[in-house]
């Protein structure tokens, strides 16, 4: 077969994604599809599932006929079992892995002093023990091949504090921590490790949140390009790392925000925002 002379190209690849049923997670799967990859994705909803799945197959001919390009399976990632039998599933329907998103997550807005043990462990298990679970079923298979690519979601809040989600931000701290940490050990087995921080992306995680909201209208505020991002903006970092273009990146965090992590005071104004007088 000959090689690709693309950087991008995913053709022959097979990527599980947790949580990639819905927003960056399926933006992700979407780009990935497009670039010649085989997805498999998992999140708790079947039903979401199952509709991510159509649509992601309608992305191939139906002439083709490989023209199967997506599966689905049900995955709870703080479920040990689940999490093997989501990285069996893909070996079984596309004969193989060589790459894992880890995108599945929660949001909590709650202060710090009313938090409780249970409501931070849960969150902690979905967003860094979750990673950590999937990373180790799915990086057996990629130390045995000697290779493998592994994409974990960060977030802003990694570098930065926002007011009021400190479970999410002491999570989302931990998941570059824990890329770090797994790029340095398991490099000598072939296996690359590396997070995406996306800024303010409206998706079911967060809408509530920010559209329309005070909140909302102070981070587009603190965004020099004074808007909110799409999911599929996201997306174009994941094909880098996972295709021969991010070869040698390895331990990274990429942060996709408009600028929100550089910028201090800004001149942007949200467009729901009272204009200032000139
Ligand atoms: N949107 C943003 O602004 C933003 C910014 C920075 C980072 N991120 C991160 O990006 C990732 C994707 O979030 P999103 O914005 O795309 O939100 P989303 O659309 O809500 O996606 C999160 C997905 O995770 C799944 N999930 C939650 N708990 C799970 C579990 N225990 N096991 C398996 N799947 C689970 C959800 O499905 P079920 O509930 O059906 O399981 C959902 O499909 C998250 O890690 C998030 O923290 C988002």
């Amino acid at each position: 077969m000959a090689v690709s002379t693309d950087l991008f190209d995913l053709t022959g690849k097979v990527a599980l994604i947790t949580g990639g049923a819905t927003g960056i997670g399926l933006a992700i799967a979407e780009a990935m599809v497009r670039h010649g990859a085989k997805v498999v994705v998992g999140s708790r909803t079947l039903a979401n599932v199952e509709k991510a799945v159509t649509q992601l197959n309608t992305l191939s001919d139906p002439k083709d006929d490989d023209h199967l390009v997506a599966a689905g399976v049900a995955l709870d990632v703080t479920n040990p079992q689940s999490v093997e039998h989501a990285v069996r599933k893909a070996m079984d329907v596309f004969g193989g892995l060589r790459i894992l998103v880890n995108s599945a997550g929660i949001m909590l807005k709650k202060p710090a002093f009313d938090l409780t043990p249970e409501e931070f462990n849960n969150l902690h298990d979905i967003h860094v023990t979750g990673s950590l679970r999937a990373a180790q079923a799915a990086g057996r298979i990629f130390r045995e091949q000697h290779e493998g690519c592994i994409i974990n979601l960060a977030s802003i809040n990694s570098f930065n504090d926002i007011v009021g989600v400190p479970a999410y931000a002491i999570a989302k701290t931990a998941v570059m921590g824990l890329t770090r940490s797994l790029a340095n050990e398991w490099a000598r087995f072939g296996i690359r490790t590396n997070a995406i921080a996306p800024g303010v992306i409206p998706t079911d995680l967060n809408r509530k949140l920010i559209e329309g909201t005070d909140r909302g209208r102070r981070l587009i505020e603190r965004t020099p390009m004074a808007r909110f991002g799409g999911a599929d903006e996201i997306a174009g970092a994941a094909i880098y790392l996972a295709a021969r273009a991010g070869s040698f990146t390895n331990g990274h965090t990429i942060v996709v925000d408009g600028g929100f992590c550089t910028s201090g005071i800004t001149e942007a104004v949200a467009p729901w925002a009272e204009q200032p007088s000139a």
